[in-house]
């Protein structure tokens, strides 16, 4: 069996999982969910989920990773079927490979976006739009730029019409992210952290400082988006639909529930800490998000156009608030070039970090299981993701309904999956004694208990709740676009069922 890798140092692993999670989760998505949710209502349901759900499920999937580490294996199927002895258990840890790898090939296509946009910006060929009129004039110009790029003009039911240029800017998108890959754990992705995770952070305050001295001819200024969302809004509270879309983008941007994170600590030593290093990698991406990405996209936003016509951005599309009326305020302010090619290479940065975590459980499983070196690992994801991609590229719908699938249903469903093992089919007592040991910190006591019943509990509810409200509607949905984007899904997991019992099989050869 080949080496597994580790770690290079302390601050270098807390760098990149605080890349695998911040990522286009903290600077696009939260803002709109939290815009279309009315803001202040949005953040307690939101503060409630991070601490009963999110960390410790975060707790839980670092566990598992650094157990994974301690048998040498990085993906679900193999820790999976070591907790559980059952023969299905390794089946249904290939979720676990599944769903990053499907969400992988969506976002590498919308971070080349942003480098399209950054470039863009930099030669001064974004739109520009007088701030006249309401909000869908001044917005329109950045709406049809963005249906040019990504070929939505087209009138074919089925087909974008994609110009080259975007096409190119992905296959490079798409290089930059195996290239990082290919050299590994500590020489690529932990390199990599070490470097754009400062700039990230160094763009983000800068353009915080540019928003936080804006104001509008009609008055508005920083105070006015700040109010909107941290004014907390109680009424809000029994509305379960601000509640799954909290717990939704909890999960999205610490990104658990993947088995991103899984396999990022399985690159850990068997007895490394997991305890402060994940409350670490939570409390960077929680500044990054609430602090930074909030105050960007959302305050912006409320000084220009208003607390209305914010949720108004919002609610009408994941990509307006940061395709559109960002970069609709960026055009009208002195330098507005450099502020937006700075937004868009942020929005960059921060995905590829995320994209290679993504990406990593794939690589991780071919080259545990299969003893594939890193070349002929990165190679054959390469080629799966260069394949896959041009389904959310050409077909339209389909990149919606990867995410719905992937992005949103599936990881709450492998998040509670985590748990379940661990702590009900396994041993409650000994995946407490595994999560507490060796650690830096104490997890304190109370987490057995949220990890044990509360946080599974929640999860059976979010997903009934779901089921109801989203999907017969979803199920309804059979138009061959989005079967396209199911049968992608479909295929992926199958292939990827294959190949669990093809390595299992050749574990039992090899053993006798
Ligand atoms: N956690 C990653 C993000 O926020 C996936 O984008």
């Amino acid at each position: 069996m080949i080496k597994r890798e580790h770690w290079g140092t302390r601050i270098g692993l807390i760098l990149a999982v605080a890349g695998n999670a911040i990522g286009l989760g903290n600077f696009l998505r939260f803002p709109v969910q939290a815009a279309d949710n009315g803001g202040g209502a949005f953040m307690i349901p939101y503060m409630v989920s991070l601490l009963l759900l999110g960390i410790p499920l975060l707790w839980i999937e670092w566990a598992l990773g650094r157990y994974g580490s301690k048998i040498g294996h990085g993906t679900a199927p193999a820790i999976f079927d070591s907790l559980w002895k059952s023969k299905i258990a390794k089946y249904v840890g290939v979720l676990g490979i599944l769903l990053p790898l499907t969400v992988v090939v969506y976002y590498t296509y919308i971070e080349s976006w942003t480098l399209i946009y950054s470039f863009f910006s930099l030669i001064a060929k974004l739109p520009s739009t007088p701030l006249t009129g309401d909000v869908s004039d001044y917005l329109k110009p950045f709406k049809e730029f963005l249906a040019t790029i990504i070929g939505a003009n087209s009138s074919h039911p089925l087909f974008y019409d994609v110009p080259w240029y975007t096409y190119l800017f992905f296959v490079i998108t798409l290089l930059l992210n195996l290239y990082i890959l290919y050299r590994g754990i500590s020489g690529g992705i932990e390199k990599v952290a070490r470097i754009a995770m400062p700039l990230i952070f160094i763009m983000a305050i800068i353009l915080m400082i540019r928003v936080f001295t804006l104001t509008s001819p009609d008055g508005r200024n920083v105070l006015d988006g700040l109010g909107f969302l941290w004014n907390p809004d109680f009424s809000a509270l029994t509305n379960p639909k601000v509640w799954l879309a909290a717990a939704g983008q909890v999960f999205f941007t610490l990104s658990v529930g993947f088995g991103a994170i899984l396999t990022y600590a399985s690159y850990l030593r068997p007895k490394d800490d997991i305890a402060l290093n994940g409350l670490a990698g939570a409390s960077v991406n929680e500044f990054a998000e609430v602090i930074l990405g909030a105050s960007i996209g959302i305050v912006a936003s409320v000084i220009f156009f208003g607390v209305e016509a914010t949720m108004q951005i919002a609610h009408e599309g994941a990509f307006n608030l940061g395709f559109m009326a960002l970069p609709a305020i960026f055009a009208n302010i002195p330098l507005g070039m450099f502020f937006g090619f700075l937004w868009f290479l942020l929005l960059f940065f921060a995905g590829i970090t995320s994209s290679i975590a993504l990406a990593q459980p794939a690589i991780a499983f071919l080259e545990d299981e299969f003893g594939l070196n890193r070349k002929k690992a990165v190679l054959i994801l390469g080629i799966y993701l260069f394949l896959a991609a041009q389904i959310p590229i050409f077909i339209k719908g389909a990149l919606d309904e990867m995410d719905f699938w992937a992005g949103t249903f599936g990881i709450v469903i492998f998040a509670l999956l985590e748990a379940v093992v661990f702590f009900w089919i396994h041993d409650s007592e000994k995946a407490w004694k595994e999560l507490t040991r060796d650690n830096d910190i104490n997890i304190p006591s109370i987490f057995y208990y949220i990890m044990k019943y509360i946080a599974p509990g929640i999860l059976i509810i979010i997903l009934a709740a779901w089921s109801v409200e989203m999907l017969p509607a979803k199920l309804t949905q059979n138009s061959i676009n989005v079967w396209i984007a199911r049968g992608l899904i479909l295929i992926t997991g199958l292939v990827a069922i294959i190949l669990v019992k093809k390595a299992w099989e050749k574990r039992r050869t090899i053993n006798g």
